[in-house]
Order: C-alpha cells, then sequence, then structure tokens
C-alpha cells in the first residue's frame, strides 16, 4: 500500500489495495482507519468491486443507514444511489457544502463513495477540512462561538422544494436536530467548526452581549453562521478529486465537509455511497 497526500490540508490517493479484500485484513482496516483520521478523505483508483464488496468494506466501521430522500439498492441495504441522468435536469441537491445528513441526532461517521459511471469531464467532487478551518479562525471569532449551538434541518434541505404535506410528514419522522457549533472529534479530540448547508439559526444566541435589542439578533446571528459556513468555501481547506469509473472516496464524515461539483450535464453520472452511521456530536 503507498500513499500519496493531495494537498498540505486534506486528502490522500491510497495505491496497491484492493478493497473488495481488504475488509478480511484486520491489520490494513486498522491502517485505513489510521490514515482516515490523519488525511480524513481516502482516495481509491480502479477498485473494480462489487455492491456487497463495497458494503462489507463499509461495514468494518460501522452499521450502515439509508437515506430518506435518495433511495437505496434493493439488494444491499445501506448503499445508497446518487445517479443523475439527462432524464432528471433538475435534480440538483446535493450542490451545496455540506457534512451528510447533520439533521440526524447522529449524523454519520463517514461515506464510502463508489463511482459507477461518470461523465467523461466535470462532476468532480470537493472536500473541506473543519478542523483547519475552525484552527485558522480568528480568536476573537472563537471565542464568541464558544458553547454556541445550532439546528440542522431536513425540512429547510431536502423538504425545501417539497409539497407542502410531504414536507411536514419528512420533518415530523426528522425533527430538527441540535448540535454544538464546534464538536469535538470523538477519536482525535481534535475541534471542528459543524455547521454547513443543513443549519437553520443558532438556538442560544441570546446572550447580552451579543443581543442589547431584539433588533440585534436577526442580522448578528445570520451574518456571523454565514461567515462560519462560508469557511468551507476556502480553497486552503480543500481538496479536489476527479472520478473515473470505479473510483472511490472515503470520508471522515466528524471532520469534514463536501460538495459535489454539478457542472457535467447533460451527461450521466451513478455514484453508490455506503453510509456508517456515526454518534452523537458533543
Ligand atoms: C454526497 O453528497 O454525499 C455525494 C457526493 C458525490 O456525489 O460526489
Amino acid at each position: 500500500m503507498h500513499v500519496e497526500p493531495l494537498t498540505c490540508t486534506i486528502g490522500a490517493e491510497i495505491g496497491g489495495i484492493d478493497l473488495g479484500a481488504a475488509a478480511q485484513d484486520d491489520a490494513l482496516m486498522a491502517e485505513i482507519r489510521t490514515l482516515l483520521l490523519r488525511h480524513r478523505v481516502l482516495f481509491f483508483r480502479d477498485q473494480d468491486i462489487t455492491r456487497a464488496q463495497h458494503v462489507a468494506f463499509a461495514r468494518r466501521f460501522g452499521e450502515l443507514e439509508d437515506h430518506p430522500v435518495a433511495g437505496s439498492d434493493p439488494e444491499h441495504p445501506g448503499l445508497v444511489r446518487i445517479y443523475k441522468s439527462p432524464e432528471t435536469p433538475n435534480d440538483r441537491y446535493e450542490n451545496a457544502w455540506h457534512t451528510d445528513a447533520t439533521w440526524r441526532e447522529a449524523p454519520p461517521f463517514g461515506c464510502v463513495l463508489r463511482c459507477v459511471e461518470c461523465p467523461p469531464v466535470g462532476g468532480d467532487t470537493m472536500w473541506a477540512n473543519m478542523v483547519e478551518a475552525y484552527a485558522r479562525l480568528p480568536e476573537d471569532v472563537k471565542q464568541k462561538i464558544d458553547g454556541l449551538r445550532a439546528r440542522h434541518s431536513i425540512e429547510a434541505s431536502f423538504g425545501a422544494a417539497m409539497p407542502i404535506e410531504k414536507r411536514l410528514a419528512l420533518k415530523a419522522q426528522y425533527p430538527d436536530a441540535e448540535h454544538p457549533v464546534v464538536r469535538t472529534h470523538p477519536d482525535t479530540g481534535e475541534k471542528v467548526l459543524f455547521v454547513n448547508a443543513f443549519t437553520t439559526h443558532f438556538t442560544n444566541y441570546h446572550t447580552a452581549a451579543n443581543v442589547r435589542f431584539g433588533q440585534d439578533y436577526s442580522p448578528g446571528a445570520s451574518q456571523l453562521l454565514n461567515y462560519l459556513i462560508s469557511q468551507a468555501f476556502i480553497p486552503e481547506f480543500q481538496v479536489r478529486w476527479r472520478w473515473k469509473k470505479n473510483s472511490m472516496a472515503f470520508w471522515d464524515n466528524r471532520s469534514t465537509q463536501h460538495y459535489a461539483v454539478m457542472d457535467y450535464p447533460p451527461c450521466e453520472r451513478k455514484m453508490e455511497r455506503a453510509g456508517i452511521i456515526g454518534d452523537k456530536p458533543f
């Protein structure tokens, strides 16, 4: 196995490994876990593996979960299909910087994504290192957000374009979650900036210092939230990956955000994602 870092802050390409066989090898799996914590997203080329092998690899890191909006492969529960085709030109939901499913009480540990079909050019995915994004914040901003909490909503994201009854049913099934704005990585103890496109508002912004009059809340809180969300857009925290058929990516969802670049329609792009259940952020 060889490891080639792709940037100074995030991402490494791993060569000389067959992920189809890796799930049987405890020592190799331990090494991959260590590399994931170090590089946050691992990339692999030429993984001509079966769906069962894809699932078996991801299952070594925890149970898998389906997605309430994107369907899964009927024979492989937990393997979510992210299929885009010229017949669905308006289906553009993944196109925002996000950490997967922070609208859940316990968002995923990580995801293993495999490219089944991709356009000849375009359709890259980008990831951002949110530990670095936190570390590089100005000290006064770090102080201001210490102890702050925020709401994350499936209703305001996946539900936003749904008819009202469907949207309310989705919200009833997945009530908005509340998470710390700065979470602690459960494995490394690192601080992670933890707001993204699913975050709607702060829940405890109303201190005497922040809100003199009710009038202060909306601009003060929304400007701060937008500023924090925009940190993922900074190129120094990012890596960009160009897909080929049978390329795979495995990311730590607790310390990263990602963005699937929607520059390729009307081409076909088919991805399959195994999302591994995580724990409640603290
Ligand atoms: C995702 O947002 O998890 C999917 C990323 C992609 O399709 O590249």
